[in-house]
């Protein structure tokens, strides 16, 4: 709670090509949470660092990743959109949870290990202790969910766990935050071949060829189910990109065949993407615009975080700063 609102944290790191999914499974479901809650979006490049990262490259992308939020519809106003290196908070409260995290807990991570065994000439302390950060991100903004994939449930869980072990010797210093799940696109896959990802600066004619191109059963029929996970799938975006029904979605291609069916799902992405590519193009010309974004949502950031940060030092025993 934050203000008397519900807060939320969640983060993205700008090492990867923003995909369909990432949009679909996240950015676009942020878009509908900025009544309810107090939000905070930040591009996490500190955790970037665990991983070797060109300086330039990292800049640009951190830059374009901030510019994308906006883009697809995050008002800047409503949401703080920040980096996270801007607020020296999160590394602060990040060493004092490092003090209430056990080895063991670490360890267990899988996030961590399928890391370490991708990049074992490189098994850095930061790797290992990135749940930490992650933990320090979430409970600085005092947040009450967090709006992540399926995939960061168990850093979740290690948050929760931090914060109760922290509460329950200090009193109730952070809210236990909870997973939001988000609904529709949760289950978007790429679409069963590498080459063919779906990215969300893609022209449309590169995202129908890439629908076209998509792999499917010889059955042609448009049916959801288990066994067709191909056409599920392009199912799955057709319905998280029209809002409609699987049940509508069928009747809708009932006398249709997968040819068909895939540019109809291609042009839907497509039509979907075009204004927010189109923004984006807007602003990343209006340079003033976005620094100022970046400016006056980093105060806000840090001006809650430095607030959740001066309790924790103080329950701990940190003397106070004489002013
Ligand atoms: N670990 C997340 C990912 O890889 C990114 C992230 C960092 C995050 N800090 C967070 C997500 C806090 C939610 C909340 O996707």
């Amino acid at each position: 709670m934050l203000e008397g609102k519900k807060s939320l944290f969640s983060g993205m790191q700008a090492t990867g090509t923003l995909h369909l999914g990432n949009y679909l499974g996240a950015l676009k479901n942020w878009v509908t949470l900025e009544d309810e809650y107090q939000c905070f979006y930040s591009v996490v490049d500190m955790h970037s660092m665990t991983i070797r990262q060109d300086p330039a490259e990292l800049r640009k992308k951190a830059r374009a990743l901030l510019t994308l939020y906006i883009a697809a519809g995050l008002d800047p106003e409503k949401n703080c959109i920040y980096y996270q290196s801007h607020v020296s908070a999160h590394a602060e409260l990040g060493w004092v949870l490092s003090c209430f995290t056990y080895m063991g807990e670490l360890n267990r991570m899988t996030q961590y290990k399928d890391k370490a065994a991708k990049h074992a000439d490189n098994i850095n302390a930061g790797l290992f202790t990135y749940p930490v950060l992650m933990a320090a991100d979430i409970l600085l903004f005092q947040s009450d969910v967090v709006p992540v994939g399926s995939d960061q449930k168990q850093h979740l869980e290690i948050t929760r766990d931090i914060a109760e072990r922290f509460n329950s010797i200090y009193g109730e210093v952070f809210p236990i935050p909870e997973l939001y799940i988000v609904k529709a696109g949760a289950r978007i896959m790429s679409l069963q071949d590498p080459n063919a990802s779906i990215y969300l600066m893609d022209d449309p004619d590169t995202i129908i060829r890439k629908f076209k191109r998509a792999i499917t059963d010889s059955d042609n029929e448009i049916r959801y189910s288990e066994e067709k996970p191909g056409i599920s799938n392009l199912i799955n975006i057709y319905t998280a990109v029209t809002g409609k029904t699987i049940e509508e979605t069928e009747k809708e291609f009932a006398s249709s065949g997968y040819g068909d069916f895939k540019i109809a799902v291609g042009e839907a992405v497509a039509n979907m993407l075009k204004p927010i590519q189109d923004r984006y193009k807007e602003l990343t010309q209006d340079k003033a615009y976005i620094d100022k974004v970046i400016k006056e949502n980093a105060e806000k950031a840090g001006y809650y975080a430095n607030k959740t940060l001066r309790k924790v030092h103080k329950k701990i025993g940190f003397p106070e700063r004489i002013r």
